[in-house]
């Protein structure tokens, strides 16, 4: 598999074309050497990390720093894929702090930068863009806020919570967001944000009707304790980490992976 340096433009031309592309957790340089190699278009050091690769419960103590870290080493391994880092929490609370976040990721190698709310963090979302340095946001379940949920559980199912996601969508995209994350909210209520939305919108446990799909992974191996019923194991039928990648991202391509049976109501 080549592999083209992808960028921005490159993910807003596949939306562009209706054609798919995907997106892998990675958080060490072999793993995005692999990925990238693979053809996976976006990596993103996730906070994911916190429980992935640190072994918590949660996302809530990943640091900037500890992102930063796994940034500089996937940057090292990474062949040309478009490489996103997660702001962490506390990490962009003022829209001053933000951009300085946000620009210590974009030294660590960070060509876009993900944050988890509405439209409460259009100012940062400004903010961040203004100092050039795109922004992905992330909406429905977010998992820095998991407390507030009381558990990871999917959002957006009745039609006021959907209201309101659609309505932070459209106004992040008009603060500037490059992409946007759609997390555990119904299939329909993803699809129809991504066809309202010009930037390409990346689901996951979202359905397939989204114009990219990401997965964490370890679910993506089937190495996970615990594995999101929407994930699947990759590597199990195809017996190589590089050879799984290629297999996830070939599904994901072909409208293959999530199946469409998974719409969710
Ligand atoms: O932290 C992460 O891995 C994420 C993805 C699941 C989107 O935010």
């Amino acid at each position: 598999m080549s592999t083209a340096r992808i960028t921005l433009q490159t993910l807003r031309e596949r939306k562009a074309d209706g054609q798919r592309f995907s997106c892998l957790t990675v958080y060490d340089a072999s793993c995005a050497q692999l990925a990238a190699t693979a053809g996976i278009e976006l990596l993103l050091v996730g906070d994911s990390l916190g429980m992935t690769v640190h072994g918590r419960s949660d996302t809530l103590g990943v640091t900037l720093a500890d992102i930063a870290y796994h940034l500089r080493c996937v940057r090292r391994g990474n062949r040309g894929s478009l490489l996103a880092a997660d702001l962490p929490l506390g990490s962009y609370t003022t829209p001053a702090l933000a951009a300085a976040s946000a620009a210590e990721l974009a030294r660590a190698g960070a060509e876009v930068v993900k944050l988890e709310g509405g439209r409460w963090l259009a100012e940062q979302l400004r903010l961040i863009v203004r100092c050039g340095i795109p922004v992905c946001a992330h909406l429905g379940l977010c998992p820095q806020s998991v407390h507030l949920y009381g558990g990871y559980c999917r959002q957006g199912s009745d039609p006021k919570q959907a209201a309101e996601i659609e309505a932070d969508a459209l106004a992040l995209e008009e603060a500037g967001a490059s992409l946007l994350v759609l997390e555990c909210v119904p299939a329909a209520l993803a699809e129809r944000i991504s066809h309202q939305l010009s930037i390409p919108v990346i689901g996951i446990g979202a359905g397939s009707g989204t114009d990219g799909q990401v997965l964490v992974l370890q679910d993506m191996l089937g190495i996970s304790e615990v594995a999101p019923p929407f994930s699947r194991d990759f590597l199990r039928d195809t017996g190589s980490v590089a050879a799984a990648m290629s297999a996830y991202r070939a599904a994901v391509l072909a409208g293959e992976f999530p199946p469409a049976s998974d719409l969710a109501p």
